[in-house]
């Protein structure tokens, strides 16, 4: 059982590089939380803070409101899985998951249950006898989950776990975790830079961009109403398009216009940018918002050429040219696109995000 506050935790290094700028999060008993961000954004230095393998430089890592920061990693009762595993070659798959509960002298019995426990639950029991050289790199990732699940801690951190796997095992994994979960109902902190696997594990996400938390909420909330530009940007895939627009006057009705592109603001939408007139809006869309074809209407209206098509199977990707922006729709296969093809994509208002372009925050929502 463990509920694990961050609060305003920092990590400086020498060189002068904040890799953690106070960073505050309240992690439920029990909960699935994801940290996400790209390469270099501070997700292993705050999770290596939460383990005790890396000195706090301010702030409080509190783990069931006790302050961790001086406590030893194995006073923190907590195990981490790693990305490289980091499996003793020479030790077969049982002594490599009894080994932290050997040194802590528990009892033999014991060690053998608890080992053979996880053996189950992970579907490990035919290859105890194994040494790692002669696993697979799932097998070997589970069995790097086996040696946290033993020591039965109240917390998991696990650090990009399955980034060495090849795609499908990685989403064979990602369920095993996700149902390892249910299953121990332990709390678990989880880094990875894949929005994808965030999205899919999480119970909550956290998005952070060079050491500064950008937004924490669960996977629908980050998808349908990011805080700013960034999390727009990174959460969904392929990313959102964004289109530099002005707000003016059309015939008395407030509008967006843009190189090619209109947006008919609706009431709540021009209730909102009322004191922005004149200025400059960025407006967001994803590409599963974009359509072909559909009428007139509320909302955007983009004129683009398609100049690549990349077939799905159900759908299309399409990358357009609309000025000298590229914007990406998916689109059903029955639309036949050609390239070289004038198409006008048009979005309801309700998928539309705005953004002030100097901040990036976000604007109106309706
Ligand atoms: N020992 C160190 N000394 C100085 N700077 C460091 C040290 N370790 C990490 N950094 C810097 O801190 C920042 C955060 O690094 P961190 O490893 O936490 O990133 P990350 O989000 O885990 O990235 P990745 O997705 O590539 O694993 C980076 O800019 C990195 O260069
Ligand atoms: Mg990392």
């Amino acid at each position: 059982m463990a509920r694990v506050v961050l609060d305003d935790l920092t990590k400086r290094y020498v060189a002068g590089t904040v890799a953690v700028d106070k960073l505050n999060l309240d992690i439920a008993d029990g909960e699935f939380v994801c940290l996400v961000g790209p390469s270099g954004c501070g997700k292993t230095t705050a999770l290596r803070m939460i383990a005790g393998l890396e000195e706090i430089s301010d702030g409080e890592v509190r783990i069931n409101d006790r302050v961790v920061n001086n406590l030893q990693p194995r006073d923190r009762d907590i195990a981490m899985v790693f990305q490289s595993y980091a499996l003793y070659p020479h030790m077969t798959v049982y002594d490599n998951m009894a080994f932290g509960l050997q040194l802590r002298k528990t009892p033999k019995e014991q060690i053998d249950k608890a080992v053979h426990e996880a053996a189950r639950i992970l579907d490990l029991e035919r290859l105890l006898e194994r040494r790692p050289g002669a696993l697979s790199g799932g097998q070997r990732q589970r069995v790097a989950l086996g040696r946290a699940i033993v020591r039965e801690p109240a917390a998991f951190l696990m650090d990009e776990p399955l980034s060495n796997l090849d795609a499908k095992l990685r989403v064979q994994t990602r369920a095993e975790i996700a149902r390892l979960h249910q299953r121990l109902t332990a709390t678990m902190i989880y880094v990875t830079h894949d929005q994808v696997e965030a999205m899919t594990m999480g119970d909550r996400i956290a998005v952070i961009n060079e050491g500064v938390l950008q937004q924490v909420g669960t996977p629908r909330e980050l998808y349908e109403a990011p805080q700013n530009r960034f999390v727009a940007g990174f959460i969904g895939s392929p990313s959102m398009n964004f289109v530099a627009m002005t707000l003016d006057q059309k015939g008395g009705e407030p509008q967006l216009s843009g190189d090619g592109a209109t947006v008919k603001l609706d009431d709540a939408q021009a209730a909102a940018l009322r004191d922005r007139a004149g200025g400059s809006i960025m407006l967001g869309v994803r590409p599963e918002h974009l359509d072909v074809g559909s009428p007139d209407g509320p909302g955007l209206r983009l004129t683009a050429t398609v100049d690549v098509i990349e077939f799905l199977g159900n759908d299309e990707l399409i990358h357009a040219q609309s000025g000298d922006r590229d914007i990406v729709a998916i689109v059903d296969t029955d639309v036949n696109l050609k390239v070289g093809e004038e198409v006008v994509l048009r979005a309801e208002p309700r998928r539309l995000h705005m953004f002030d372009p100097e901040s990036g925050l976000a604007l109106a929502r309706t």
